[in-house]
């Protein structure tokens, strides 16, 4: 059995059979909407979520599956004192496979521990979002052919994104990758993704505090939101909200074939008139995010069309 904890759970090879079964799927839809008849998706969320919640539910329905669970930790057990592992327990017993959020880091590790189904990290506090990665990786291999030979500019909330951090971990095994970082020093990288995975792996990145200084080498703009609900002072974020705000007029000095991603939800961090800018692929993304999603539900539950 397997679980989704982190990207560096599956090998390259992995990655790229999963993106591989995730473009046949968004191009066979019909193929695969039997796969997982009779098959139940547990949804586990003890944090707010609009997307990862609802793909992983509309993955598993379009695999011909059921779906259960709750969208908020108040009305689970949780608020009478259940245990992580306590709860995994007992969401064995109900279904086949789980997806997990929770605010706290390394929840999803404790439950995986604990659980005899596989289960998947929808995101863990400020540190990893494993499957936005997929998501990310599926956009960029869809639009622009290759994951490889890529510069990557990654602005806004560095240090709380679990995107980014994912992001950073699953890219620096492909060749020839560069980032940008784009951030104020209240938000940058942290130092366990900065020097532990950048440096580690002799990844060229710079860091800068302007967006517009570094729009002209991107091939990949990748815009994250202040992570409101990660800090501890109200006036700090605040302060740091509207840092960064991707317009129509700072987007001319950036080449004509750059993606702008966007984990979302968005807040002020790309002004609406940026959307019909053939650059902005923020909303192509959530459509891929249906298909690795059915694509590592097969993986982990083994099942092969
Ligand atoms: N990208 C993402 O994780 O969105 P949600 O918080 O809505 O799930």
């Amino acid at each position: 059995m397997r679980h989704l904890l982190s990207p560096l759970d599956f090998s390259v090879e992995e990655l790229d059979s999963l993106l591989d079964l995730a473009s046949d799927i968004e191009k066979n839809p019909d193929k695969y909407k039997h796969a997982c008849d009779g098959k139940k998706l547990a949804t586990l969320f003890y944090e707010p979520s609009t997307r990862t919640r609802l793909s992983f539910e509309s993955a598993m329905l379009s695999l011909g599956g059921n779906v259960l669970g709750f969208a908020d930790a108040g009305s689970s057990s949780a608020q009478k004192g259940e245990s992580v592992s306590d709860t995994i327990r007992i969401i064995s017993c109900y279904a086949d496979i789980c997806a997990m959020r929770h605010p706290k880091e390394g929840a999803p590790l404790v439950a995986a521990s604990h659980s005899s189904i596989p289960v998947i990290n929808a995101g863990d506090g400020g540190h990893q979002h494993p499957t936005q990665t997929l998501t990310d990786l599926m956009t960029i291999r869809s639009l622009k052919g290759r994951l490889d030979n890529l510069t990557i500019g990654l602005c806004g909330d560095l240090k709380f994104g679990r995107t980014v951090h994912s992001l950073i971990n699953a890219l620096v095994r492909y060749p020839n990758i560069s980032f940008v970082l784009i951030s104020p020093k209240e938000l940058r990288l942290p130092d366990y993704i900065r020097q532990d995975v950048l440096e580690a792996n002799n990844v060229p990145y710079k860091e800068v505090e302007e967006l517009e200084d570094s729009m002209t080498n991107l091939d990949i703009l990748y815009m994250t939101r202040v992570q409101r609900e990660r800090f501890f002072n109200e006036d700090e974020y605040v302060r740091l909200k509207d840092r960064y705000i991707l317009t129509p007029e700072k987007l001319e000095y950036a080449h004509k074939d750059m993606l702008i991603l966007h984990p979302l939800p968005r807040v002020n961090e790309i002004s609406v008139a940026v959307d019909n800018d053939p650059r902005a692929v923020y909303f192509k993304q959530v459509q891929y995010g249906v298909y690795v999603r059915m694509a590592l539900i097969l993986t982990l539950l083994n099942i092969n069309i």
